[in-house]
């Protein structure tokens, strides 16, 4: 019988290196490691599901604690994902953010590089880099892979998660590594947590609150639920034919503003709920729209999960959790 091809993934009890493991467990042998820093601590129950599973192992760990020495030099292929995010805990925790990504990067190298037969190695960046050149040189969205980058804001604490990320992929790009640069654009799903738009106005809509307030109404998104990006994202990095580059991950399709997209929650929940918009407050992104020519050049994907769909999921995790 063949052996399986073996697996690491960073981050791997998050919202997308979760699915990520459910949807390759059968063909893989995968060890996910999370110090599970993102859940209180906690196991919960899907996850505990999922690492009983025979081609499962988990390692409860702070990645940047580990020794290389630890990890087995077999892996076919890494998923990066371990990062700290979410707007609120970013401004909060600003320096650590960035020490502890950037520490994160410089550790996920090194396991890279000390495996005898990497065949990819997948960074999960941000949508978040295109922000700065977009508002400086006023670049035409979509936004291409190729558009210059500024950080515009050295003093918003926001401003960390872009520098981690932008510094993480060239890291990567300079480390002669095989590597798959993912720009990943609004992913969301169950099991995200309530730091994400959808599933943030989800929860107040549903909430004892009789005012739901609906901050950055004018910005705009595409929406990509989860397993379109699991999609995409497995393509990319287990293909051997994809060179190693930078590639946007996201639905071009249906560009919608955030005041739209609390007006459609509220008509799913048929919520009676007053709407109040406040204008931003946290420095976010006015518009993310990914164009997804050049990963179509290698993945052709034409068909997402049209953003009604996705509340519904979204909802339906949220109120029998
Ligand atoms: N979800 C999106 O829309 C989106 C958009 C852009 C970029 N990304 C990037 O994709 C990656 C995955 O995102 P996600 O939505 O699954 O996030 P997530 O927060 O659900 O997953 C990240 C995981 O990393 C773990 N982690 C953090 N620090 C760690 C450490 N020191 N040691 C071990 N584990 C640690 C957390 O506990 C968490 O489970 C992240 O790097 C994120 O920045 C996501």
């Amino acid at each position: 019988m063949k052996k399986k091809k073996k697996i690491l993934i960073l981050g791997g009890a998050g919202f997308i290196g979760f699915y990520l493991a459910k949807e390759l467990e059968k063909k893989y042998n995968i060890v996910l490691i999370d110090d599970l820093s993102k859940n209180q601590k906690k196991i919960d129950n899907d996850l505990k599901k999922l690492i009983k599973k025979k081609n499962i192992n988990f390692i409860n760990k702070d990645i940047t604690k580990t020794n290389l020495s630890e990890f087995p030099k077999n892996f076919d292929y890494i998923f990066d994902l371990a990062a700290i995010l979410g707007v609120k805990k970013v401004i909060k925790e600003s320096y650590i953010t960035l020490k502890n990504n950037l520490k994160l990067t410089i550790k996920a190298i090194e396991i890279a590089k000390n495996q005898k037969n990497l065949k990819k190695v997948f960074f999960a960046s941000s949508s978040e880099i295109y922000d700065g050149g977009g508002k400086t040189y006023k670049l035409r969205y979509p936004a291409k892979e190729f558009y210059p980058i500024t950080i515009n804001d050295l003093k918003h604490a926001r401003t960390v998660y872009v520098t981690s990320k932008l510094t993480a992929e060239i890291l990567y790009i300079n480390s002669g590594l095989p590597y798959i640069i993912g720009r990943l654009h609004n992913i969301y799903g169950p099991r995200m947590g309530l730091s994400h738009v959808v599933p943030e106005l989800i929860s107040k809509f549903i909430s004892k609150k009789k005012i739901v307030e609906v901050f950055s109404p004018n910005h705009s998104r595409t929406f990509c639920f989860y397993t379109d990006a699991i999609e995409i994202i497995k393509k990319l990095t287990l293909n051997s034919k994809i060179p190693k580059d930078i590639y946007n991950i996201g639905n071009p399709k249906n560009e919608t503003k955030i005041r739209n997209l609390s007006f459609k929650i509220s008509n799913f929940l048929k919520s009676k709920k007053k709407i109040k918009f406040v204008e931003d407050s946290h420095n976010s992104p006015s518009r993310r729209l990914p164009d997804m020519s050049k990963t179509n050049k290698f993945i052709k994907k034409t068909n997402y999960k049209n953003i009604e769909y996705g509340i519904e999921k979204t909802y339906l995790s949220i109120k029998f959790k």
